[in-house]
C-alpha cells in the first residue's frame, strides 16, 4: 500500500489576522453563479483546539490519494476557477424512480418558475398565502412551540444567558441534543455521508466520484440551490442519493422568528418536491443551530434533524472545508481535521457523521482528491452510505409521502429528554475565547481563523510501504 506522509509547514503570511472574538463577523458566501450573499454565523460551538492558534505547521498521514488530485496547494481560497464537468446523465421528465417504491414520476425541472418562490439567499418573507398556511399546518400540528426567545447574531459570546439557559438544549453552545436528534449512526465504522449547501456547479464533479466508487451520500440541499440547479437534485435522487432539507437561504435558525423558521423549512420542502415529487422528511439545521423551539417547529413540519458527530462539548466531526473558499483554513489543516476524525472514529462505539460541503471547488476538491480515497481504504473498512440508511431503513423512510410510518414512526410530542455527548448542555467553558470564525462549525482538531490566515505549503513526503 502506498501511504503518503505529509509535512506542511504552513507559513504564517500577515495576510489578515482572524480576530476569534469576533464570532458575528459576516461570512460572505460568493456563490459563483447566483448573487453573492452574506451569511452570519450565529454562533460555533467551542472548538477543539489541540493545536494551538499559532501553530504554523500540520502533519498528518493518508493512506492513499487520488492520482488525478488537485494538489493542495492549489486547494486555496482564491485557487483557479476549473472546468466543471457536466451531470453524467439528465433524467426525463415523468421518469419512474427505481430507489423508492411507490414514488410520483419525475416532474419537469424545466417548467420550474423562480418567481414563484422567494429571493434567493435572503430569510424568506412571512407574509406570503404559502407560509401563512404553512403556520396554520404548524398551529394545527398538535405540537407546542416553546416560548423561547430568539437569539441574537454573534453565537454564544452574544448569547450568554440562552448559552446558560439548560431548557432550551441549544446545540451551538455546548452542544446538548434530545433524543430525537440524529448525531450518529448506530453501528461502529459506519459513516452517514453528508454533503451540506447545494447542489453547485461543483456537485457533478463529487457525484460522478461518488458513481465511480459506489457510494451514496445525503445531499442536506438549500433551497435557493435548488431552484438554480434543479437537474442535479434530480440526478442525485433518482441515482440513490438521500435527499434532506437545509432551508431556504442558511440562516441560523435560532435568529428567527418563528413565522421565519416555518416559512425557510416550507420553501424549501416545497421546491424540492417540486423538482423531484417527493418532500423530505429529514433536515440539518445549518450551522447546527437548534434549540428546542427549532425542534418543535421542524417537529411539526414531519421533520427529523439530522446533526454531526460530537465527541466532546469542545470537538465535533467537522472537517471545516467550508472555510477553504474563504482562506480561513487550509487545505492541510482540513485534512489535520480529517486524521483526528478518522482516528476517533475508529474509537467510539457508535458510527459517525460528519460534515463536508459540495458548494464550493475548494470543498469538492479536497473530498474527491484526499478524504474519500482515504476512507476508501480504511481498515478496517468504513461501511459509507447515505444517513437514512446507516439507520438501517429504507430509502422510502427518507420521504415523507413514502414513509409508511412501519419503520419510520412520526415523533411523538416532547422532544423527549436532553442527551448530550458529554458536559452540561450551555456549558460556556470557553466559549468567549475560541469562538470559530462564521462558519459556526467546531472543527474535531483546530479552530478556523484561530490565527493568521495560513499560507501553504513547504514540503511533501511520499513513503511507499
Ligand atoms: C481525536 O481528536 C483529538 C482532537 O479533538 C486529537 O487530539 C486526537 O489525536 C484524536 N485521536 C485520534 C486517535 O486521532
Ligand atoms: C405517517 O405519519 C404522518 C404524520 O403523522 C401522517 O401524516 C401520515 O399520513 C402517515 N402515513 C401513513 C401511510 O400512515
Amino acid at each position: 500500500m502506498r501511504a503518503a506522509v505529509f509535512s506542511y509547514l504552513a507559513i504564517a503570511a500577515a495576510v489578515g489576522a482572524h480576530n476569534p472574538r469576533q464570532a458575528s463577523s459576516a461570512r460572505v458566501v460568493a456563490n459563483s453563479v447566483t448573487a453573492s450573499s452574506a451569511r452570519v454565523a450565529a454562533s460555533s460551538a467551542p472548538i477543539a483546539s489541540s493545536a494551538p492558534a499559532t501553530q504554523t505547521s500540520f502533519s498528518f498521514t493518508l493512506a492513499t490519494t487520488n492520482p488525478t488530485a488537485i494538489p493542495l496547494a492549489s486547494i486555496i481560497s482564491n485557487a483557479a476557477t476549473q472546468t466543471t464537468n457536466s451531470l453524467p446523465s439528465t433524467f426525463a421528465p415523468g421518469s419512474t424512480p427505481t430507489v423508492v417504491s411507490g414514488a410520483p414520476p419525475l416532474p419537469n425541472a424545466a417548467l420550474l418558475a423562480p418567481s414563484s418562490y422567494p429571493a434567493l439567499d435572503i430569510v424568506v418573507p412571512t407574509d406570503s398565502p404559502e407560509v401563512q398556511q404553512w403556520i396554520q399546518d404548524v398551529a394545527s400540528s398538535g405540537v407546542s412551540i416553546p416560548n423561547i426567545s430568539a437569539t441574537v447574531a454573534g453565537g454564544c459570546p452574544a448569547n450568554l444567558d440562552a448559552a446558560d439557559d439548560a431548557s432550551r438544549c441549544w446545540w451551538t453552545c455546548g452542544g446538548c441534543t434530545r433524543s430525537t436528534d440524529i448525531t450518529t449512526c448506530p453501528d461502529k465504522l459506519t459513516w452517514g455521508l453528508t454533503y451540506d449547501d447545494g447542489p453547485s456547479p461543483y456537485t457533478p464533479d463529487l457525484l460522478s466520484f461518488l458513481d465511480q466508487n459506489d457510494l451514496k451520500s445525503t445531499f442536506f440541499t438549500v433551497g435557493s440551490r435548488v431552484i438554480s440547479y434543479p437537474q442535479i437534485l434530480q440526478y442525485e435522487y433518482m441515482t440513490g442519493h438521500q435527499i434532506a432539507v437545509h432551508t431556504w437561504s442558511h440562516p441560523s435558525l435560532t435568529t428567527l422568528t418563528t413565522d421565519q423558521i416555518i416559512g425557510e423549512l416550507g420553501w424549501s420542502k416545497k421546491v424540492i418536491k417540486d423538482v423531484i415529487g417527493v418532500t423530505p422528511s429529514y433536515f440539518r439545521p445549518p450551522f447546527g443551530d437548534i434549540d428546542d423551539r427549532v425542534r418543535a417547529i421542524a417537529q411539526a413540519m414531519d421533520l427529523t434533524p439530522v446533526m454531526w458527530t460530537r465527541i466532546s462539548p469542545m470537538a465535533t466531526f467537522d472537517t471545516d472545508d467550508f472555510d477553504l473558499h474563504s482562506g480561513l483554513t487550509t487545505a492541510a489543516h482540513v485534512l489535520l481535521n480529517w486524521d483526528y476524525i478518522e482516528g476517533n472514529s475508529t474509537i467510539i462505539p457508535t458510527g459517525f457523521i460528519l460534515l463536508e460541503h459540495d458548494l464550493f471547488q475548494q470543498s469538492v476538491d479536497i473530498a474527491t482528491g484526499y478524504i474519500l480515497p482515504d476512507a476508501l481504504v480504511h481498515q478496517p473498512p468504513f461501511k459509507i452510505e447515505p444517513v437514512i440508511s446507516c439507520l438501517n431503513k429504507p430509502m422510502n423512510d427518507a420521504y415523507i409521502e413514502l414513509n409508511d410510518n412501519s419503520t419510520n414512526p412520526p415523533v411523538v410530542s416532547g422532544g423527549g429528554v436532553p442527551t448530550l455527548s458529554s458536559g452540561a448542555p450551555g456549558s460556556v467553558e470557553a466559549t468567549g475565547s475560541s469562538q470559530g470564525s462564521g462558519s459556526g462549525n467546531s472543527a474535531v482538531s483546530t479552530p478556523p481563523g484561530s490565527g493568521p490566515v495560513l499560507a501553504l505549503v513547504l514540503s511533501l513526503t511520499t513513503l511507499f510501504l
